[in-house]
């Protein structure tokens, strides 16, 4: 059995609320995926949710809940999320699955038997209201903790560290053997240059379990639980392990029990891309490789890091309501505006900006008149004409289709999703152009031009044809629905299949049905 395409999102926080931001990076890990199944990989893509820690302890506790039943509630809240997005994942992870925990103590377990944990006293700032650690980055201004945290004391309590450090120059060499290990790589420099300027310090893997219960207890020390990013980013591996992969499993051997053998499991492991956000890069591409080197385990190969979304140029905030509702978003304007507006406005990299003023702009610009317009008014004049029977093939568009095909092979494979778009669009573009320049419906009053207009009117159709193929890991969707218009069976998933030349004559299209309704607000 080959190794799959694996790729993952960040896991969310189970008590946070579902934003602009989550849904932006599971629409990009989806297209890629798709991407990737459509050339022919097989693929594995996984999502899902960080479930343990003190704030989801606290909140549960607030509401009377036991902690299980409060992030179940919440899970179900955001599997309906992911099911609204169009998210093509083939599994859903959360930290407190059994199968996850299994595998975050059999992974604490190797390293505490290679002598690679020790206990020693962790002293920090500690709000005695919220019940948790606070960070340099909690100081105002002028040095002091905001009156909300309440009394903050410094406490030094017991606790297991990671001995991180040790690493610092085995990661500062792998980055450099592996250029493409953290992308974009603006990124990369950040991450070489934090490395290379200060020494890197342990990690506490810990809290006491007699402070923190909700959360994965410590095999060689009960008294302890792990502590969040340890568990978090133990998932893109644990999913692995329970879907019985050999290599995943051999790193663990004596020390993870499977429930039962499975049938030969699918080969993941190591993770193609993990897609994540710029404010998490330093766990993923520092503490994670090295998490994961000091078990014996290969890292993953690329750390895929995208930028954060603003709205109107500030910072999204639920106090001011200064927010994207991609939920209210689809409902109002279809899912496939949606995904087309932030892959078509942001490159993955820099950071964003949601205006709805240029969403509608897009919209209808790109959307309802461009494309939307060009696949109406092909099959329209199609049935008008020639009552939806494909006339015989010709290719004077062949040659801006193939390039356009070329080019978005090309794109997909280096997950440059914005060019992509960019690309298919000069083909949409071209063809609105071909039909204006050819007028079909002039030469439709003049017998003696039928065949010219048979010409163009494949042309057309084609086209269409080859651009849902395209669009498909973008919006499948609308490519679906061209698909079913064209008259065509399945769902236009193979990107094979954007050869030149798949219309045959004397196939039947169906009925025009408008993608993308013109609105006048
Ligand atoms: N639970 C951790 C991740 C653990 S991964 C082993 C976490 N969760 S989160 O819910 O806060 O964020 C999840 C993802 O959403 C992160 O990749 C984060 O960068 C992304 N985003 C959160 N807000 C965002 C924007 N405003 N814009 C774009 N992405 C943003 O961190």
């Amino acid at each position: 059995m080959s190794k799959r395409f694996y790729i993952t999102t960040a896991i969310d926080y189970v008590n946070g609320q579902p934003h602009l931001g989550h849904a932006y990076e599971k629409v990009v890990a989806d297209v890629i995926a798709r991407a990737r199944r459509s050339l022919g990989q097989e693929v594995f893509f996984l999502t899902g949710l960080d479930e343990h820690g003190q704030k989801v302890q606290q909140a549960a506790q607030a509401e009377g809940k036991a902690p299980q039943a409060y992030c179940d509630e919440l899970a179900r809240q955001w599997i309906t999320f992911v099911h609204k997005l169009g998210i093509s994942n083939d599994d859903f992870v959360r930290t407190t699955q059994p199968r996850h925990k299994a595998v975050v103590q059999a992974l604490l377990q190797k390293l505490y038997d290679r002598g690679e944990l020790y206990k020693a006293p962790y002293r920090g700032w500690y709000s005695w209201k919220e019940e948790t650690f606070l960070t340099e980055k909690d100081r105002r201004p002028d040095g002091t903790f905001d009156p909300v945290w309440g009394e903050v004391t410094e406490l030094v309590e017991e606790n297991w560290y990671f001995r991180m450090s040790k690493y610092q120059h085995w990661l500062i060499g792998y980055i450099q053997e592996h250029p493409e290990f953290v992308h974009p790589e603006t990124r990369r420099n950040e991450v070489l240059s934090f490395l290379q300027s200060q020494p890197l310090e342990d990690l506490c893997i810990s809290r006491p379990a007699a402070r923190l219960s909700w959360g994965i207890p410590l095999p060689f020390d009960p008294d302890y639980v792990n502590y969040v990013w340890f568990d978090a980013l133990t998932n893109y591996f644990s999913i692995p392990v329970a879907w019985g992969d050999p290599e995943a499993r051999a790193a663990l051997a004596g020390y993870y029990q499977p429930a039962a053998e499975p049938a030969p499991g699918l080969r993941l492991w190591p993770a193609d891309i993990h897609v994540i956000g710029k404010d998490i890069v330093r766990f993923h591409a520092i503490y994670w490789p090295i998490m994961l080197h000091a078990a014996g385990i290969e890292p993953p190969r690329q750390v895929l890091v995208h930028g954060w979304w603003q709205k109107d140029g500030q910072k999204m905030s639920k106090t001011t309501g200064n927010v994207v509702d991609p939920v209210a978003v689809i409902d109002e304007w279809g899912l496939d505006a949606f995904r087309y507006y932030v892959l078509r406005e942001l490159d993955i990299g820099p950071d964003g900006n949601w205006t709805d003023a240029s969403f509608r702009a897009r919209y209808s610009a790109e959307l309802a008149n461009g494309l939307g317009n060009l696949v109406n008014r092909s099959l329209s004049m199609l049935r008008r004409y020639r009552q939806g029977v494909v006339p015989a093939p010709h290719d004077e568009l062949a040659p801006d289709a193939q390039r356009v095909t070329s080019e978005v092979r090309s794109c997909l494979e280096q997950n440059r999703l914005q060019a992509g778009l960019v690309s298919i669009w000069t083909l949409v573009t071209r063809a609105n152009q071909y039909v204006d320049h050819t007028a079909p419906f002039k030469l439709a009053k003049d017998p003696a031009q039928a065949s010219r207009l048979d010409q163009i009117l494949y042309n057309l159709a084609e086209t269409c044809r080859v651009l849902a193929v395209l669009l498909w890991p973008y919006l499948p969707t609308t490519a679906a629905r061209i698909y079913a218009q064209l008259g065509l069976p399945g769902e236009p998933s193979r990107f094979a299949e954007a050869a030149w030349g798949g219309l045959r004559a004397g196939h039947v299209v169906g009925q025009p049905e408008v993608l993308f309704p013109r609105k006048d607000h």
